[in-house]
């Protein structure tokens, strides 16, 4: 039995949801513990493509149960709508197939109309436009609602005046119109009735099932670099991304935990703003994409594509604790010519004091002012999305593999070479 953490070891979209899909053959449960519909995880299983963004990516396994942990910002009906879907699919067929933490804080509307507002003024972050922030801000400010209060419709009109009140002056100040109290409260009490059967207290939930020996994957959205305080701020999204959130996003002591797998792209890709000093602009950077089909999964955004950041997973690798490397989208490193690897940075201090540095700085000023310290690789031109032994890689993809390893510290134990569960080198697997 283990207790596993999957994280995004970069800027988010590195392939979580493949691994969250294939590991969760060894789970019985899989619990999201942070973030909410800002994350599009795709899976893709027989040809079939399917992108999660609020239920974990455990659902296709028949048997697991799914949990959206308290950590969560909850978009009700877009929850409903993932469900539907899934439910066509025939898959979620069992209500008890999905716990929502009672903790977990709802989406409103208001929400998601300020998080718009605020992506049309001047130096908008590039945000999903899902909610995120503004739905954080409200429950750090402790003026949120919880999805637990959708049980107790008695206390919402009240719930909704006090969030209202707060955020009608914002909206307008931002140039929007809020909405009314009675739409909110209507709109709510619809939700309720059709969600409060799958609402209950996950975290009991999880601790339980772990004393019962069972085996739990916790599955991280976003990346490290996007974690609210360790991240590359304020390019970053509003929840604990890396493993310790795991833990407080789920209510699960650390002590419980048994691995931390990173899972990291073979390039670099970020959407949204922010200083991404590796990245490849013109051809080169249009050839990655192209390559990596690199568009969002929740907002069909083009990614920007760069070379492979390793001083930026070893940032990955110290805030996670990360005991595995997953690296995903080998293949499409293949024909891509000779490659170029980041493996530090030259920084030069507020004293003016230059030195070189193994990691990624974290401010943006500095990372705009930071030199990047490439090393040269050779690349590839064989296709490698049918290989599934790492000793019939090319040799150069081996020792591009082995680098990462070597520069990381980490032992790699999975290589993906295309977005099919088959397309996959499990080297070493987490679940003892
Ligand atoms: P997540 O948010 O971390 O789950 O990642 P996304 O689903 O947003 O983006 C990863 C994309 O890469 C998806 O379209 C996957 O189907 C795809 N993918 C995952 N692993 C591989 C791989 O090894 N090779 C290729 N070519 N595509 C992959
Ligand atoms: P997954 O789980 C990639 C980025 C947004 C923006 C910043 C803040 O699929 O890897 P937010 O809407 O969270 O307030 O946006 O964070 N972002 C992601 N980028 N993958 C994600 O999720 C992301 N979730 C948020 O693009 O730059
Ligand atoms: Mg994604």
């Amino acid at each position: 039995m283990s207790n596993v953490v999957i994280v995004g070891a970069q800027w988010g979209d590195e392939g979580k949801g493949k691994v969250v899909d294939l590991y969760t053959e060894h789970a019985d449960v899989v619990v999201r513990f942070g973030g909410g519909a800002n994350a599009g995880h795709t899976l893709v299983v027989n040809g079939e493509k399917l992108v999660t963004h609020l239920i974990p990516s455990g659902v296709l396994r028949k048997g697991v149960r799914c949990v959206l942990g308290d950590g969560m910002v909850v978009h009700p009906g877009v929850l409903l709508e993932e469900m539907a879907d899934l439910k066509a699919r025939g898959l979620l067929q069992d209500d008890k197939d999905l716990l929502i933490g009672e903790k977990a804080h709802v989406i409103l509307p208001i929400h998601t109309l300020i998080d718009g507002l605020r992506e049309q003024q001047k130096g908008a972050l590039g945000t999903t436009k899902r909610g995120i922030g503004p739905a954080y801000e409200s429950k750090v400010g402790r003026r949120g609602i919880r999805m637990g209060d959708l049980l107790r419709p008695e206390r919402l009109p009240a719930l909704v005046e006090r969030t209202l009140d707060e955020a009608a002056p914002l909206i307008r100040h931002l140039g929007g119109t809020p909405p009314t109290a009675a739409e909110i409260l209507a709109d709510l009490e619809d939700k309720a009735a059709r969600l409060g059967r799958y609402i209950g207290d996950a975290a009991r939930y999880v601790y339980g099932e772990i004393r019962k020996g069972r085996s739990v994957l916790f599955e991280g959205a976003q990346g490290a670099l996007l974690d609210i305080d360790h991240g590359t701020y304020p390019f970053v999204t509003s929840s604990s991304t890396t493993a310790g959130g795991a833990c407080s996003g789920t209510g699960i002591g650390p002590t419980e935990i048994d691995s931390v797998i990173g899972i990291a792209k073979a390039y670099t890709t970020r959407v949204g703003a922010g200083p991404v000093p590796t990245e490849l602009e013109g051809d080169a950077g249009a050839r990655l994409r192209e390559a990596g089909a690199e568009f969002g999964a929740t907002t069909g955004r083009p990614r920007r594509c760069g070379w492979l950041d390793v001083a930026a997973l070893r940032v990955a690798v110290r805030l996670n604790g990360m005991t595995g490397l997953a690296i995903t989208k080998l293949d499409v490193l293949g024909g891509m010519g000779p490659l170029k690897v980041c493996v530090g940075y030259q920084v030069t201090d507020a004293g003016g004091r230059v030195e070189d540095r193994d990691e990624l700085p974290l401010d943006p000023g500095d990372i705009v002012a930071a030199r990047p310290i490439y090393e040269d690789v050779a690349g590839w031109d064989a296709v490698t999305r049918e290989v599934r032994e790492v000793a019939d890689l090319p040799v150069a993809a081996r020792k591009y593999v082995s680098r990462i390893e070597a520069l990381t510290g980490v032992e790699v134990v999975l290589l993906s070479v295309g977005p099919g569960r088959a397309e996959t080198m499990v080297i070493k697997h987490p679940f003892r």
